[in-house]
């Protein structure tokens, strides 16, 4: 099932999320099914839980769409990452554009470290303890950030912050367009 995607000034986008505890969760497959669908309709190669409305400590990825000759790696990236938690970040700061579902239209150039390593549960509650860089490293990142109630454009430099202010604000009070299913604020 397709889930609207809450948007830029929904409370919910800026909550710090809990670890879920999976007996007492017994529609996470449902959820994580629902929440890969919602992404692929959005053409997206990442959905964290607050963008569908919900509090919990998870995230899907799928690079799979952006693999190429250069980065074959990415075709069997799907990752479902629950009760994640980022314990070292390293390597040099790499300034690279994002996008975000939660923020339609809107793509700026974002900091972020070269290098993390991550502690999560997989769909099957089985723990791992990786390492990632470049590419997935920030994709990681990126989604990781949604579940501590931040989003990529509070990282941006003061300067593209204020050029892009309005249509921010714009966001906040309902006024957005996108082809896919979205909830606003009104
Ligand atoms: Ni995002």
């Amino acid at each position: 099932m397709i889930l609207p995607i809450y948007i830029y000034g929904q409370p919910v986008l800026r909550k710090v999320t809990e670890d879920i505890e999976p007996e007492n969760y017994p529609k996470l497959n449902e959820l994580i099914d629902n929440m890969f669908e919602t992404m692929y309709h959005a053409d997206g190669v990442g959905l964290a839980a607050p963008q569908v409305g919900l509090t919990d400590r998870i995230f899907v990825v799928d690079l799979s769409p952006v693999a190429s000759e250069e980065h074959p790696e990415f075709r069997d990236f799907k990752r479902v990452f629950i009760n994640a938690h980022i314990t070292e970040r390293s390597g040099e700061m790499e300034l690279i554009e994002e996008g975000c579902l939660s923020i339609p239209g809107i793509h700026e150039k974002v900091p972020r470290e070269g290098e993390i390593r991550i502690e999560y549960f997989d769909e099957h509650m089985q723990p791992h303890n990786e390492r990632y860089s470049g590419y997935m490293a920030r994709v990681i990142q990126h989604e990781y950030d949604h579940l501590d109630g931040k989003l990529f454009v509070d990282k941006i430099s003061p300067l593209r912050k204020r050029m892009i202010q309005n249509k921010l604000t714009g966001m906040e009070k309902g006024k957005v367009v996108c082809d896919y299913k979205i909830r606003t604020v009104r």
